[in-house]
């Protein structure tokens, strides 16, 4: 009988969310749902079926138990350096000749719509990875202020991006951060440090579910897809979901990069096992692929 309501609730949590909890992941849920249960006071999952039928507000509840949000400051180095020492400056050095190129075209662009670079950062749980893209970019452009940036992180999981939203993060937390970037970055507090406001006022936190991107849905909030991205950041993220869905998820981002634009991924989620026409980027030794200005142009005809 349990067995049945827990099969109805991960086909339920796979619809509304992708995430995928087949073959040895059904105990793991089957652990999540008694702990939920329990804080609920509910005697077994068909009762949590009801109630979850008939609670507005559980549906996030339950998904924000289901989320696994392991994350961490410049989790994985060496995408971090790439970004810093070789993609940033090359973006820079391209944006800066479209500029001077702009100013000997008939109907003049204005700089400030050429010297834009927006950022996804999906899937970013309690907000680490999109405050190290911040530092990152801070660090690297030689002209911050000259440019409009807009770092985009969302999450399904509504209490982490309560604490992304706070930028608050205890002592533990802050291992990973170079030394200089703390005093420049964060304000020091008794157990830990907050981001400081230049670096937050670059992020804008939402509620993202990927499950409405990847059925073509419009971007939540102000967001306007109209608008594509220059770098996204979604590791470790696929991982948890099905493997049609990480096939459907690729093609979503690769949709929504510029020709161009570069995509990270987590450490297990190469994307040779996909169908993609991404160009590997070899030399950064890491994960990083690269959509190239041709596939735009077949998809466009
Ligand atoms: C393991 S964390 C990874 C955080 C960060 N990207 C990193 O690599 O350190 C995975 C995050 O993906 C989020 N997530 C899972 N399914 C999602 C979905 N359908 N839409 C948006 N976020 C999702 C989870 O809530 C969680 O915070």
């Amino acid at each position: 009988m349990d067995d049945a309501y827990l099969d109805k609730i991960r086909e339920f949590v796979s619809q509304r969310s992708r995430l995928s909890f087949s073959g040895r992941k059904r105990e793991l849920l089957r652990h999540r749902l008694e702990k939920r249960l329990e804080k609920l006071g509910l005697a077994d999952l068909a009762a949590y079926w009801d109630y979850l039928k008939q609670t507005s507000g559980e549906e996030a509840r339950l998904l924000d138990c289901l989320t696994t949000n392991e994350t961490f400051f410049f989790r994985n180095q060496d995408q971090f350096s790439h970004l810093r020492n070789v993609i940033i400056p090359g973006i820079e050095t391209l944006r800066g000749m479209d500029v001077v190129r702009s100013w000997g075209a008939s109907s003049r662009v204005p700089p400030s719509s050429i010297m834009k670079l927006r950022i996804l950062s999906a899937g970013c749980s309690t907000g680490e990875e999109p405050y190290s893209i911040a530092m990152t970019l801070l660090e690297s452009l030689r002209y911050p202020k000259a440019w409009n940036l807009e770092i985009i992180a969302g999450d399904l999981n509504e209490s982490c991006l309560k604490t992304a939203a706070e930028g608050y993060y205890e002592k533990e937390k802050l291992k990973n951060i170079p030394e200089h970037y703390l005093d420049k970055y964060m304000q020091q507090e008794t157990d830990g440090a907050v981001i400081r406001e230049e670096v937050k006022k670059m992020v804008s936190i939402i509620h993202l579910n990927l499950d409405g991107l990847m059925k073509g849905g419009p971007f939540p909030g102000y967001v306007s897809l109209s608008e594509p991205f220059d770098i996204i950041f979604c590791r470790n993220v696929m991982i948890y979901f099905s493997a049609s869905c990480q096939q459907k998820l690729v093609d979503t981002l690769h949709r929504l990069l510029v020709p161009g634009g570069y995509l990270f991924t987590g450490d297990a989620e190469p994307l040779h096992l996909f169908d993609h026409t991404f160009e590997t980027i070899k030399c950064a030794r890491c994960l990083i692929y690269k959509k190239t200005e041709m596939t735009n142009y077949v998809e466009a005809l």
